[in-house]
Parts: structure tokens; sequence; C-alpha cells
């Protein structure tokens, strides 16, 4: 628990040091396994019925392994335990070169434990760069489906091409997840996910599906509606045979939350945390995450790298954890006043940090950051006056300006941004002043 952290984040935000004090003696009271597994494995467990009902995953490629995952649960949607007996289980797997794993290449076991809901994640490594491999499982006499996946080209190789896809907000309840189909009938060497990979509100009736529940708040609620999403078959499939590279944005907790602050108003910092540590918990636990993420109590460092050879770098970044208060509301306004507040940031300043270096760093042809909110500033107003989403980069205007001219006075390599959030495709020009036709296009979103 990083606890000097929180409490200078609360003299920040004007929060009693009370307040804190309460909640870190709450959070200590919240039993969260830190990995540690306690009770006699099961080395030959019998299961209600198939408990590899969620499939399973790949993701985070490097050059030598990927992540594979997978998570038991015999019946998914159950609230609290997902029908699988409260001990730890004996999960093994293998890694093969074949379908039919007559060249099985790696092989091992790990403990599967109530404290992670039996999630699985098996960080591989020693394998070759650049090639498919398929996976599976086995927990007693049950075996899984079999993953297919991919790791990353050496760091030093430049490959000719490479192909990925990306999505973001698969709102369970407005529509079917049709995107995924297409995707399988193509070569992907990745998907990336952007965010919104579930929303946290209460099922509305009349829609094409609905969610189970009321809005979630607890841990067996957020695991209950990962389960709901996962469930779906054209999802589960993706997952299934390729390797997945995972950020999240609001509603994997609360809708346009920033950093500890809740958008409604009147939540306590304590109430808020909490929940955000059982949001966090639950993605992991569901997500093809390496162990480098593996949440802290509320905290879950998700930015990182992934690097595909000479070719492209990943920076994978999360605009929520670490953000500042929307400064101007969160909703849309012109651009004016606090937007120009130069302490607020949309990163935070050691996340920017390494973003910089990285960027610096890199010798790759593309530099892409997958990350949620739209960069280009988007005038959405009408004749009355120019009106901007003060929850996207451009209510974080100074955080934006310095980013994009980062880009243009360092010559970084094409910078291409990915973004989620807003429900629409775009393809935006990236300029150092957005109001000048003339200004340098210093990247593409
Ligand atoms: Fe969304």
């Amino acid at each position: 628990m990083r606890v000097t952290n929180y409490s200078k984040k609360s003299a920040s935000y004007g929060v009693p040091r009370r307040q804190f004090l309460n909640y870190m003696a709450m959070v200590s009271a919240i039993p969260f396994s830190s990995g540690h597994l306690h009770g006699k494995v099961n080395t030959s467990p019998k299961f209600s019925a198939y408990p590899f009902s969620l499939g399973v995953a790949s993701g985070d490629p490097e050059p030598d392994g990927v992540v594979i995952w997978t998570k038991l649960a015999s019946d998914p949607l159950e609230l609290g335990g997902s029908g699988i007996d409260p001990e730890p289980i004996l999960v093994k797997w293998e890694v093969s070169e074949d379908e039919a794993f007559t060249k099985v290449v790696q092989q091992g076991s790990e403990v599967a434990g109530p404290q992670l809901g039996h999630s699985v994640h098996v960080e591989l490594s020693g394998l070759d760069s650049h090639r498919w491999y398929f996976f599976r499982f086995h927990a007693g006499s049950e075996v899984s489906p079999v993953g297919r996946t991919r790791t990353a080209p050496a760091m030093d190789v430049m490959p000719e091409k490479m192909k990925f896809a990306f999505t973001s907000c698969q709102h369970l309840e407005t529509g079917y997840f049709n995107g995924y189909p297409h995707m399988q009938k193509e070569d992907l060497d990745l998907v990336i996910h952007l965010g919104d990979y579930i929303y946290e509100y209460a099922g509305i009736d009349k829609r094409v599906r609905k969610h189970i529940g009321k809005e979630i708040e607890s841990l067996d609620e957020y695991r209950q509606r990962y389960s709901q999403y996962r469930f779906d078959e054209d999802l589960q499939e993706a997952h299934r045979v390729f390797p997945w590279l995972v950020t999240w944005d609001d509603h994997e907790f609360d809708n346009n939350y920033a950093n500890l602050i809740s958008e409604e108003e009147g939540i306590s910092p304590e109430a808020f945390l909490a929940r955000r540590m059982n949001a966090y918990q639950a993605y992991y636990e569901y997500m093809p995450l390496r162990k480098r993420s593996f949440p802290q109590g509320p905290d879950m460092k998700l930015y990182r790298k992934c690097r595909y050879g000479r070719l492209a770098n990943f920076f994978v970044l999360d605009t929520r954890q670490y953000r500042t208060d929307q400064p101007n509301g969160d909703r849309q306004k012109p651009m004016t006043g606090k937007v120009f507040d130069p302490s607020a940031t949309i990163l935070g300043r050691e996340q920017e940090n390494w973003l910089m270096t990285g960027m610096l760093k890199s010798d790759a042809t593309w530099n892409v950051l997958a990350q949620q909110v739209m960069m280009a500033a988007l005038n959405r107003g009408d004749e009355k006056g120019e009106r901007y989403s003060m929850d996207q980069w451009p209510g974080y205007e100074i955080s934006r300006r310095r980013l994009l001219r980062f880009f243009h006075e360092r010559k970084i390599a094409n910078p291409v941004v990915l973004t989620g959030d807003i429900h629409l495709n775009w393809v935006n020009d990236l300029q150092l002043d957005f109001k000048d036709p003339k200004s340098p296009l210093v990247g593409t979103e």
C-alpha cells in the first residue's frame, strides 16, 4: 500500500487527514490477496459444470513470451464464487507449436486461488520471437479451449509489417459485438482495447441485452459484470485467437471519474477508493495482464510499453487514475478559464515523464499512443458558440499543448494517437495550434 502517495494527494484535494487515516484502517481490514494462497491445494478438483466457460486469453506480447490467461468458473453469473469451491486449485498449462499439441515446448502449473477469483495469469518466457503458439489449461479432468497467441518480433528486427485492430466502448446493452467476428477474419498480430470494456450501470429494460443487477460496486458485482461480458461468444473468441493489449477508461470503474474524485457529489474518498479497489482487482482478474500490473489496493499501474521490433512502439496510457479533477467540470464548455490551469494534468507527472523519456529513447518508425480520450480539439458547439468536452484532452489544455509541442520540438517519429471513448470513428490531424490551419502537423489521431 503506497500510503505516502495518498496522503500527498489528499492534501491537494483538501481531504482531511483524519478521513484518510480512517480510509487506511478500513482498507487494511479488507482481505486482499497479494498472491499468497492459504489452504491445501486441490490437485484433482471436481466441478459442477465445465470450469473453463470464460475461455482463454493472452496478452502483453514480448519477444520471448506472452501472458496466458484463464479463470475457473462453472457458473460465471453466480454472484460470488462463480460456482467454484473457495479453495486453492491446481491448474496445469501447456504451450505447443501446433494446434494438436504434438510439439509441446513448455508446460507447468499454477495455483488458482479464491482471493483472485480463481484467475490464472502465466507469464511465459523463453519462447521464440515473432511466431504463433497454441496453449491450453487443465484442471482435474477438464481441459480448456485451445488458445492461439503470437510473440513479438525481436527488439532489433525491422518487421516488414504488422497488423492490429483496436476497440473500445463495448456496451453490452446497446449492441452486439459484431466487430469481433470481422477481426477474426483478419490476420492480426494484436488487438488493442482502449477502455470501457464493461459499463458499470444498472440493467435497463428494452435494450438488446440487459446488465444483471444494479450499478456495480462490490468486488463480486464487478466480477459478475465481467463474466456477463466475457460470456459473449464473439468477445471470448477474439480473446482466444489473438494476443491483446488492454487499458481501461472510466466505465471499468465509474463514469467520468478523475483519480479519487467521483462525478457525483457527496461521495467520500474512503467509499470511492474502496470501490475503486474492487473495480481494479476485478479488471486484473479478468484481463491477460502481467504481474507488473498487479493491483496494490486502489492503485494499479497499467501504463506500459509494448515494442514490435523497430517498426512500432506502443505506449499504453492511463488517463484516468492520475488525472487531476476536470478543471472545468466534465461537460462541454468553451475552452476558457480553468482549462488553462497549469497545475491540471491528465497523465500525472510520473506517467508524463515516463512517456516522454520513452519516446525520446524510441528508435521505432511508428510511435503509437494507446489511450482513452480525444486529443484533438473537437468543437461540438453550434452557432451560439464553441464547446469542447472537458473530460477529454482539451479540458486539460496545458497538458495537451505540452505533449504536442514535445512531439514537434523533439522530432518524435510518426506519433499516432489511438483513441477510444467517443463512440464514433474520427481521423484527426494533430496540430500545434488547432486554430491556425497553417500550424505544423505534429501527429495523427
Ligand atoms: Fe465509452
